[in-house]
């Protein structure tokens, strides 16, 4: 019997691997005081407001004035943004340059899988340079700042903003966190194709109360600690130049509000030196979560907690000098948030070079923008199941494509999509069509995404029956997702199931695509339809990605990143979860389960099958034993045994079973992704240290703790090549 002592060993978290791109030097701090003590009360306040272009009267009147520091939504034309700049540098008085900031979620022109997506690829370093591309593009259109990367931990597939981010896992988050923003900024943000990242949203929105969007959030400080926190923190310590705060209550204290998250963390603990944007009147919103009654006391409250940007909500605009003025504000606390602000724009380069050059528009889909991004799509695809060997097909076979969202480009681009266009998106069956010929793909819609009408049926099941094979391309459309695309029913949307089972009945047998924004709920589908395509929104090439897949010119080789429940009904569902006193135990009835479901996901994270199979053995542990600040080698063989070339992405799992404050059933502490010919094996090792051995104790001390550990090298996160070791006092 094993005891863990609560003797503990207290580990200093390693320091930051990256510095902040944005150094604070003397030279420039006094470029800032000189600038400080320069301007107005009124072009201080100023500074810290930022509208949203098109909304916008007087424009330029405003920017003249110096009252606006940023702009967002501008036209994506670098001729427009220069002329904006232009009165901004030559007509204000002191001449501080414009920040134009945009949601480059998952690329610019060249749109690539929604974040959710591209995170299945495992690959960050893929996600890095998508980050680079789209910032090039962005930065040729005048915009420098990108409200991404959206780094929330999502539990909760209701929730449409899990398409946004990494999905439901706090170290993988961090791994794309950081990876998305080495690519938005590059080596350095003053090169002119360099744009501020913005991790966002700060902090736990992704936990709000039944995936309602914008709900109250009401989480331990363990669990912000240990879920929500960490991809900010690799986010700043890749050097993010700034951070939104969150729309939600958060215990409490709504987020936009949030002295402990925005100064405490942020700054005192983590060294934050970028500033802090509000999300979209958030600020305002301080007076309906009930945290202000008027404007003025909202602005105050923010200002205080750490909020140095006002998005869209007027509030610092109308009422900042007057606080100041009236001896209610600190002006130091406005001159702070005008320092931060300066501080991102000199390191953009902004004073020294503030226009665009126009002629950086040619990279702007480019042959090989649109080669990464066809790439990135193809990995982003999960295959869920291939009943003997269904997939891939024949190119020969005859086929019937059908469904609402096969012919549907603008389904493909998802939530957020930047300045992406139809006119350049590939639909599920033009892609198709583009690899096998105009004439070999029949094509029935079937219903409407969201409709009732059954009346398409018919024509869909006639296509069906005298085809080879079906290909239902079904799922949710773009704005099912994303902001304020949230839901409570996880199935397929309208009468698409029906429309499903109608073509199973027909015997042909038929390759579900599903294109969606979440982890969807389909146990009907994954009982009776013989192959699951899981191609979320893969942007402008997601019809090519999915053909290649279909027709066997790209193997898969994405896993999930959230898990997909059996019904709506058990989420939130995550892997990582805490075993309760009460595992589930089959049958027994007394154990934490449903009596009408099983607890399990459908499919779990790290999830996702290939064209070939690989198989697991030989773990070994470089020691017994270590010391609570040494470090252990875990390594396994992987072994293509299938007969054609694979990416296995190989992932480490690690759980403390006993413990001074109780630890996940399992928690992610590595992974790598390989490329296996047919018949080779890989020795694939991962080394364990205190930084992921350790926990947060109740005093929020991260501590690693004597005693047993268990790891396990698999497939998913489900099974895997069990070991264990121990950590000795
Ligand atoms: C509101 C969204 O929550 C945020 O993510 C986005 O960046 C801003 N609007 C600006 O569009």
């Amino acid at each position: 019997m094993l005891f863990k002592r609560q003797l503990s060993v207290l580990i200093i978290l390693a320091a930051a691997a990256h510095a902040v791109s944005f150094h604070k030097t003397t030279g420039l701090e006094k470029r800032i005081d000189a600038l400080l003590s320069a301007m107005t009360l009124e072009e201080k306040a100023g500074q810290l407001v930022q509208y949203s272009h098109p909304d916008l009267r007087n424009a330029e009147d405003r920017i003249r004035e110096g009252r606006i520091g940023s702009l967002l939504n501008i036209p994506a034309d670098a001729e427009k943004a220069n002329r904006l700049q232009a009165v901004a540098v030559k007509e204000s008085r002191l001449g501080i340059p414009i920040l134009f900031g945009f949601d480059v979620i998952h690329g610019f022109r060249t749109v690539f899988p929604i974040p959710l997506a591209e995170s299945c690829t495992w690959d960050t370093e893929m996600a890095e340079q998508n980050a680079r591309i789209a910032a090039r593009e962005a930065a040729a259109c005048g915009v420098r700042w990108s409200f991404a990367p959206m780094v929330d931990v999502a539990r909760d597939p209701r929730w449409g903003r899990i398409a946004e981010g990494a999905g439901e896992d706090p170290f993988l988050g961090a791994a794309f966190a950081s990876a998305r923003v080495k690519g938005f900024q590059g080596d350095s943000l003053s090169h002119p194709e360099s744009v501020a990242a913005c991790a966002k949203h700060f902090v736990a929105y992704g936990g709000a109360e039944g995936g309602r969007d914008y709900n109250t959030v009401d989480c331990s400080e363990l669990t912000l600690r240990n879920c929500y926190l960490p991809p900010f923190r690799a986010a700043v310590d890749a050097g993010a130049a700034t951070l939104m705060s969150a729309f939600n209550d958060l215990n409490g204290v709504p987020a936009s509000a949030n002295a402990f998250t925005l100064t405490t963390i942020l700054r005192q603990e983590w060294g934050f030196e970028g500033f802090v944007v509000s999300d979209w009147n958030s600020i305002g919103e301080l007076i309906p979560h009930g945290a202000a009654a008027l404007p003025e006391e909202a602005g105050l409250l923010a200002i205080r907690a750490g909020v140095d940007m006002d998005m869209e909500g007027g509030v610092y605009d109308r009422h900042l000098a007057g606080l100041v003025r009236s001896g209610k504000l600190d002006s130091a606390l406005v001159d702070l948030a005008v320092r931060r602000i300066l501080r991102v724009k000199f390191a953009l380069g902004l004073f020294d070079n503030p226009y665009t050059d126009p002629s950086l528009a040619r990279s702007i889909l480019s042959q090989s923008h649109l080669n990464q991004a066809l790439e990135s799509a193809r990995r982003s695809i999960v295959l869920l199941k291939n009943e003997k060997d269904l997939l891939p097909l024949n190119k020969k076979a005859s086929i019937a494509v059908v469904g609402p969202l096969a012919d549907n480009r603008r389904g493909m681009l998802g939530s957020w999509s930047g300045r992406g266009s139809e006119k350049e998106t590939v639909s599920v069956l033009e892609g198709i069509r583009e690899k096998l010929g105009n004439s070999a793909a029949v094509y029935a819609k079937g219903c409407d995404v969201r409709g009732v009408s059954r009346d398409g049926f018919e024509e869909a099941m006639r296509a069906a029956g005298q085809a080879d094979v079906v290909i239902a391309v079904l799922g949710e459309s773009a704005d099912m997702s994303g902001e304020a695309g949230s839901r409570s029913d996880l199935g397929l949307p309208g009468v698409q199931e029906d429309l499903l089972k109608a073509l199973v009945e027909t015997g042909t047998p038929v390759v579900l695509v599903l294109v969606n924004g979440r982890p969807l709920a389909l146990p009907w589908a994954a009982e009776h339809v013989p192959a699951i395509l899981e191609t979320w929104q893969l942007g402008i090439q997601h019809g090519r990605a999915a053909a290649d897949v279909l027709f066997g010119d790209a193997n898969p080789s994405g896993k999930l990143t959230a898990s997909f429940p059996r019904a709506t009904g058990q989420v939130p569902i995550y892997y990582n979860h805490k075993n309760t006193g009460r595992p589930p135990r089959g049958q027994f009835r007394f154990g934490s389960t449903y009596i009408d479901c099983l607890p399990t996901p459908l499919f779990p994270f790290g999830f996702g099958l290939s064209y070939t199979a690989f198989a697991y053995a030989g773990l070994r542990l470089s020691a017994e034993t270590i010391l609570p600040s040494g470090s252990i080698e875990i390594s396994a063989e992987v072994t293509n045994t299938g007969n054609r070339s694979g990416d296995e992405i190989v992932q480490l799992y690690m759980r403390d079973p006993a413990a001074s404050v109780t630890r996940p059933v399992r928690e992610l502490r590595g992974f790598q992704k390989i490329r296996l010919q047919p018949g080779e094996t890989r020795t694939v090792q991962f080394t364990l240290g205190p930084n992921d051995l350790g926990l947060y104790n109740t005093r929020m001390e991260w501590v690693v703790e004597p005693g047993e550990f268990m790891v396990w090298i698999g497939q998913n996160s489900a099974e895997g090549l069990e070991g264990r070791f121990k950590v000795l006092e």
